[in-house]
């Protein structure tokens, strides 16, 4: 087994999921369309023709998965809070419905002794807020605002923990430039101006939850990945510096006091939308710094692609996800240290990590997935390592509690720690939930024997 030793003694172990992948439930108590409803709804946009309608209908299983969240040990859970759920229209009136289900899990999850660690935004904006504009307008951030407050208002005297924003990157480049997700938008004008605006958001949000309790700790949550040269040629190399701004500096620089980085602003040639006071509220300083890795990236020069002109190369001869994505645990531990070394992050949790493979039933009724406990296992050594360089890191959530709606890929891509048969909403612990189970008992009782 890989030294897992370095792990602090008050180390987090957590799992996380996300309002739209797990809830269903998307037309109960008040709840208005996202544009993920509209999305997945579009003929052609999801695999499968697959949508949230229903997806592990958590919103009606709440105490079966809390009880899963037990079996697994699990210390926290980190979730997020459907907008359109509490604000459907996206601003105006506050629904007591959608509030009161969080307002219940939360009480729940504090019963079973479980630390709720709450997102506000992980990718639902509601439809009606889209149609007014969405992120490339300025209104979706003071509308997200006031969103916050409302939620920081309701839940935080028992909500500790938030996050602002889950993974902006997926939002504004796949959202609006890519087009592969939410509300699929191939604009780089637009995307840029999203980035912008959903900084603005956080900055806002950030202000709002210590408004509303002055001890919430606060965070948001990236999504990073090193960028690495194909080659050594010039013309890779440059462009993995490109890819790199675009996927990690472009998310780090401003909201660390820096500014967006030059190079970028330069490279998409759009105008930020930078009214007085932004770049300050934007670089409010934070609790805690939350890291998603899934994988790191392999770039080579693409100078007829779209901004920032670079693509991922695919080496043979490497561990593969589900995803396609390769298995890079190092990737963890260089992120964790750079920004540990780079921003000097004073808290860093990892707040998704995990791997997609094509899980099955055996006869037995048991799933095993022997792959997945490979992953787990070399990524949280990763995170040891890493605090043994010196990085802070207070946490790990698994991504995810659930197998679930994978956005753009539907049911077909599974992640849980917990195997979900959509026929019948039967849940099975698999392999993998059982070994993190095991990995989180040792380091509770090791931290009990050394108190
Ligand atoms: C992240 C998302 C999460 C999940 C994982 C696999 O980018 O935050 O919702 O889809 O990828």
């Amino acid at each position: 087994m890989n030294d897992l030793s370095a792990l602090p003694a008050d180390f987090v172990w957590g799992a996380a999921t996300a309002a739209y992948q797990i809830e269903g439930a998307v037309d109960e108590d008040g709840r208005a369309p996202s544009i993920w409803d509209t999305f997945s709804h579009t003929p052609g946009k999801v695999d499968g023709g697959d949508t949230g309608d229903v997806a592990c209908d958590h919103y009606h299983r709440t105490a079966e998965d809390i009880g899963l969240m037990k079996t697994l040990g699990l210390d926290a859970y980190r979730f997020s809070v459907a907008w359109p759920r509490v604000i459907p229209q996206g601003s105006g009136e506050v629904n007591a419905a959608g509030l009161a289900f969080y307002d219940k899990l939360v009480d729940d999850l504090l019963e079973a002794g479980i630390t709720p660690n709450a997102t506000l935004y992980h990718w639902d904006l509601p439809q009606a807020q889209q149609d007014r504009g969405g992120w490339p307008e300025r209104d979706t951030a003071e509308r997200f605002g006031e969103y916050a407050a409302v939620v920081a208002q309701a839940l935080g005297d028992r909500v500790k923990n938030w996050a602002t924003l889950n993974e902006p990157l997926c939002s504004a480049w796949i959202g609006h430039l890519e087009g592969k997700m939410a509300p699929g938008w191939t604009d780089l004008t637009a995307a840029v101006r999203a980035s912008y605006h959903l900084h603005v958001g956080h900055g806002l949000a950030v202000q709002a939850l210590r408004a509303a309790h002055s001890d919430v700790q606060v965070g948001i949550v990236n999504n990073l990945s090193p960028c690495e040269p194909a080659t050594d040629r010039e013309a890779d190399v440059a462009a993995a510096r490109r890819a790199d701004g675009h996927t990690n500096r472009w998310w780090l620089d401003p909201i660390h006091g820096r500014g967006y980085p030059q190079d970028m602003v330069g490279l998409y040639g759009v105008e930020l939308p930078v009214k007085d006071g932004d770049l300050e509220s934007i670089a409010a300083p934070l609790d805690w710094l939350g890291l998603n890795y899934y994988f790191r990236n392999v770039i080579a020069d693409d100078p007829r692609g779209p901004a920032p002109y670079a693509k991922s190369v695919y080496l043979p001869g490497v561990r593969r996800t589900a995803m396609d994505w390769e298995v890079n645990a190092d990737g963890l531990e260089q992120l964790l240290v750079r920004l540990h070394e780079e921003y000097a992050v004073g808290k860093v949790f990892v707040t998704e990590n995990g791997s997609a493979y094509r899980d099955t039933v055996g006869p037995d009724g048991q799933v095993d997935d022997p792959e997945r406990v490979q992953y787990l296992e070399e990524h949280l050594a990763a995170c040891a390592r890493a605090v043994r360089r010196g990085v802070p890191l207070a946490g790990y959530y698994a991504w995810s509690l659930l197998d679930n709606f994978e956005w753009a890929y539907g049911y077909d891509k599974r992640f849980g720690l917990v195997h979900v048969d959509y026929a019948t909403q039967k849940r099975t612990v698999k392999g993998s939930g059982r070994r993190y189970a095991e990995i989180i008992a040792a380091h509770h009782r090791k931290a009990r024997r050394a108190a």
